[in-house]
């Protein structure tokens, strides 16, 4: 099964082909980053329109990349959400039309599913069941992974995503926009230990995070180190003494609660995905405190961290292998709940299969 996958969901344009029987075939992205830093943080509108300019081209480009040819493709997958509406409605629109136009399904993508399954693009790839930790710009989430589409939620924050902390601490501390790699970067000149932070819910008893309080507490030090002036007027030093603690702070707490929903499962597998898994500290960590305990860690490729279309590419082709296997198999629901029906979209006119 041969699919094209695209990305559309925020700030960045990304399109891959994947193949189930001979892998990740070619890759393609377009980052916005440049254009929006100005803006300190993605503008909409701004990033719907670039979608636009470059998603054609970037199609024909892995197409080409991939020594293949759109007739050849089985499917098409797109990320259908979460996201921002209008950039969403790019990938979605080009995906669906050219599906129409080869006759060939058209598959929306969850993007968290995407980021969770990323790391099974990697070599050695992680074997069902594992423990998932999905750290991104929008979530902080544990999950027990039985299979593709097995997902229990097992921790969630109660706030800011480990993601968004990294921004907004970046922002505070007078750095550019995206935060997450650039404080990072600082980080590594500071001095373990020269301040101190609070490591929020380290100690709950549950799997849940809490961000934003470290936020308030790095801003409470920064300006007590400042005399009251603002952060960014730190010399660089101290700066880098605080984005260290402040990382450590988190790669701490997300250490413990992974480890402990290791526990709370029995896995001996814990998949990292999600932007914030591109970070050098948090891979550091959980791959000695797994070693430790005779369980292994999968990290996706650096590539594959942040927004891209491989992972997207690849849901849409377990999803359509899924669906052609169940072709002449029905199901009933003896339980089902009235509260989980959602409203469904008018069915796609794509046939499900290939002529
Ligand atoms: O998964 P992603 O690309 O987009 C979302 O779906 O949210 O994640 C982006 C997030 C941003 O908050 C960014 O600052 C963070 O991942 N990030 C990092 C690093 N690289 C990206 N955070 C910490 N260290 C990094 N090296
Ligand atoms: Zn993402």
């Amino acid at each position: 099964m041969r699919v094209l996958g695209i990305e559309t969901s925020c700030d960045e344009t990304g399109v891959a082909v994947y193949d189930s029987t001979t892998g990740l075939l070619a890759h393609a992205l377009h980052s916005q980053v440049a254009m929006h830093r100005d803006f300190g943080g993605v503008v909409p509108e701004l990033a719907s329109r670039d979608h636009v300019r470059r998603v054609i081209p970037l199609i024909r480009q892995v197409v080409a990349d991939a020594e293949t040819s759109l007739r050849e493709l089985d499917g098409i997958a797109y990320t259908q959400g979460p996201g921002l509406a209008g950039a969403l409605l790019v990938g979605a629109g080009v995906a669906t039309a050219l599906a129409y136009a080869l006759r060939i399904p058209a598959v929306g993508v969850h993007h968290l599913e995407g980021h969770l399954l990323s790391p099974l693009l990697a070599s050695p790839r992680p074997e069902f069941p594992f423990v998932a930790l999905l750290v991104s710009g929008g979530h902080s989430q544990l999950f027990d992974v039985a299979g593709v589409g097995e997902y229990r939620l097992l921790g969630d924050t109660l706030d800011d995503a480990a993601g968004e902390a990294f921004d907004k601490t970046a922002k505070l501390l007078g750095l550019p926009y995206p935060g997450g790699p650039a404080l990072a970067q600082l980080a590594q000149q500071g001095t373990a230990g020269a301040v101190r932070l609070p490591r929020p819910m380290l100690r709950s008893g549950d799997l849940d995070f809490s961000f934003s309080g470290l936020k308030t507490a790095v801003l409470t030090l920064a300006r007590k180190a400042a005399g009251g002036a603002p952060p960014e007027t730190l010399p660089a030093a101290r700066r880098a003494d605080i984005a260290l603690e402040f990382e450590s702070a988190i790669v701490d707490v997300l250490e413990a609660k992974s480890l402990a929903a290791l526990d709370a499962t029995g896995h001996r597998q814990l998949v990292v995905a999600g932007g914030v898994g591109a970070n050098r500290a948090l891979r550091g960590r959980l791959a000695a405190a797994t070693v430790r305990r005779g369980a292994q860690v999968y990290f996706p490729d650096l590539a594959f961290c942040t927004d891209n279309g491989a992972m997207i590419a690849l849901v849409g082709a377990l999803r359509l292998a899924q669906a052609r296997a169940g072709d002449n198999a029905f199901s009933v629901r003896p339980r089902w709940d009235l509260s989980s029906l959602t409203s469904l979209p008018v069915p796609p006119e794509t046939p499900v299969h290939c002529a």
